[in-house]
């Protein structure tokens, strides 16, 4: 059996939300209740215009912060984007790559997501891939096909021992947003199918790789996740913007880790 990561690891995804006050209440509100967390590990990923009010509102805390996206590329005329070394310049530590909402309304292809995944990886950013799949493919009975096709875009241009340290969100499209959350036994199965994966290549990798669950985790189901073999965390987006919401699934993890 793989041993899992000790740590768990919370990502608030606040998506296109947000303005300076209303951030700044989250996130005085986060640096007060969360100061005290020994094994869980909380990141607040905003958008780009807000990394600079991330910066100095965590700044004298343990709370790490990140992007949504960057650019595949490292500089030059590419208008609108990011690169890595501009986030790590603000001391971003930790950026999202491949979310579904992203790679459906762009285009993104998974070759582009594997890119962007290595050029973070490059600038000492933690990539937090995003895999998951369609209603239509859960009802198929191909997830794990889809998902491993996902992984085999990384795995296939870079090898595996790239997982090392990076994190990995399942995120099953059909439980973004919806309410329906993935129930334990279907998150487990995806999980274990993940590590497996990866181990089987390099189980050194596997190790150090952190797997997340993402889609519709809310106070009242985190537990139940955080729980389960192979789930390291999650990746929460409409509850964080709540703070007695997001603050209630970190210490859900924190409570599941101890
Ligand atoms: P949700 O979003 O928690 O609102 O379902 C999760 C995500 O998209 O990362």
């Amino acid at each position: 059996m793989i041993p899992k990561t000790i740590k768990k690891l919370v990502v608030a995804n606040w998506k296109m939300h947000g303005n300076l006050k209303q951030n700044a209440a989250l996130l005085n509100d986060f640096v007060a209740t969360l100061a005290n967390l020994k094994h869980t590990q909380v990141v607040v990923c905003a958008p780009y215009p807000y990394l600079a009010q991330l910066q100095s509102a965590l700044q004298h805390s343990d709370i790490a912060w990140g992007a949504q996206n960057l650019a595949k590329n490292e500089i030059g005329p590419y208008t609108g984007e990011v690169s890595a070394g501009m986030l790590r310049d603000f001391g971003a530590t930790y950026v999202i790559v491949g979310h579904s909402e992203r790679a459906t309304a762009y285009c993104e292809s998974d070759e582009n997501i594997a890119q962007k995944f290595m050029v973070a990886k490059k600038h000492g950013i933690t990539p937090i891939l995003c895999v998951g799949e369609t209603l239509i493919e859960r009802e198929a009975g191909v997830m794990e096909m889809v998902v491993s096709k996902q992984l085999d875009a990384i795995i296939n241009a870079y090898g595996a021992a790239v997982f090392a340290n990076t994190v990995i969100s399942y995120e099953p499209i059909w439980a973004i947003g919806t309410g329906l959350a993935a129930t334990p036994e279907q998150a487990k199965s995806m999980h274990r199918f993940i590590r497996n994966k990866i181990a089987a290549l390099n189980s050194e990798a596997a190790n150090q790789l952190k797997i997340l669950y993402g889609g519709s985790v809310n106070p009242q189901n985190a537990l139940q996740l955080c729980i389960v073999e192979n789930i390291d965390g999650g990746l929460i987006g409409r509850c964080s913007l709540n703070a007695q919401d997001f603050e209630s699934i970190c210490y859900a993890a924190e409570k599941a880790a101890a």
